[in-house]
């Protein structure tokens, strides 16, 4: 295991990675409410004498590691973009401009083009969202159970869609596409929602508010890709599918990457190999 880590200090999650004996990037996550246990961690791995930092809790993170080690910081945006830029290689895109949407806790979204980049935009709804209105609503708290429960459920008594509203006539739009987030709820009154559905449509609220933004600074950069990274789509195949297929439906191609929460930490990785002129 090389002595140079990378780690991500985000508001919800802290993400580590390191290039193992095998020469793979090894990953790990940690809560950003607990920086002990990053501390545990790196006190468990004393060979590690670098770190590349990151993320919006960086400093709060240092005062807890209260650390001796050489230490590299590198801002968010640019360290994400070096991890997203590695990992389009990695999964074997060429792709010259895109969108990139960062679903975390909150969400940004930015504009690349070659080697540069611009943050167009974000919206406050992310992954946070998704999790805090899925506690609230259901009780349950547990990323893995909402997403797994989401992908469970149905829309169909809670969303309204087009062809709800347009009955027995041809809908000006698709009739499957959401007319109201949660907007048959109040129509109709007495239905008893069910847990999964109701975590599948506060998923698909996430996903539709997050893909309309982003295709809509797609076709001001007249980009053809959006690529969608961050934790929120770890293992979230049900929100995963949400942003596909309207993306796609507004002739826009969706790209998610295999280690799509990691990009920030593998960028700030990046950087401290480069500083301390580390190949790997
Ligand atoms: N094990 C997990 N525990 C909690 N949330 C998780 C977990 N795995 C995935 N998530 C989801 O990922 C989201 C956080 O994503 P990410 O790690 O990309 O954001 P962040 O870097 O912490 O925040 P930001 O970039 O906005 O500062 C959470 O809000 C939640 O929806
Ligand atoms: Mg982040």
């Amino acid at each position: 295991m090389q002595k140079v880590i990378g780690i991500d200090a985000g508001g919800t999650l802290t993400k580590l990675v390191f290039v193992n004996e095998q020469n793979e990037l090894e990953f790990k996550i940690f809560p950003s409410n607990d920086f002990s246990q990053v501390r545990n961690w790196l006190e468990n791995h004393p060979h590690i004498e670098e770190i590349g930092l990151t993320g919006g809790r960086t400093q709060q993170l240092l005062e807890v590691l209260n650390t001796m080690k050489s230490i590299q910081y590198l801002v968010e945006f640019e360290a994400t973009f070096k991890g997203v830029k590695y990992l389009l290689k990695k999964d074997g895109y060429d792709i010259e401009n895109s969108i990139i949407t960062n679903i975390g806790t909150g969400t940004s979204i930015h504009y690349m083009e070659g080697q540069s980049h611009t943050r167009v935009g974000g919206t406050g709804i992310g992954g946070g969202t998704l999790t805090g209105l899925s506690t609230i609503i259901t009780g349950i708290s547990d990323f893995e159970d909402i997403t797994s429960k989401a992908a469970l459920g149905s829309r169909e008594l809670i969303d309204l869609f087009v062809k709800d509203i347009f009955q027995g006539m041809e809908p000006p739009i698709e009739g499957h596409l959401t007319a109201s987030n949660f907007g048959k709820v109040s129509i109709l009154k007495d239905a008893k929602h069910e847990v999964n559905d109701l975590l599948a449509t506060v998923q698909a609220l996430v996903g539709e508010v997050i893909t309309t933004l982003s295709i809509q600074f797609a076709e001001e950069k007249k980009a053809e890709h959006i690529i969608y990274i961050g934790s929120t789509l770890i293992n979230n195949e049900h929100l995963k599918k949400v942003i596909a297929n309207y993306t796609i439906l507004k002739k826009h191609k969706p790209i998610f990457l295999k280690n799509c929460g990691f990009t920030g930490a593998i960028g700030a990785l990046l950087n401290k190999l480069e500083q301390s002129k580390i190949t790997y």
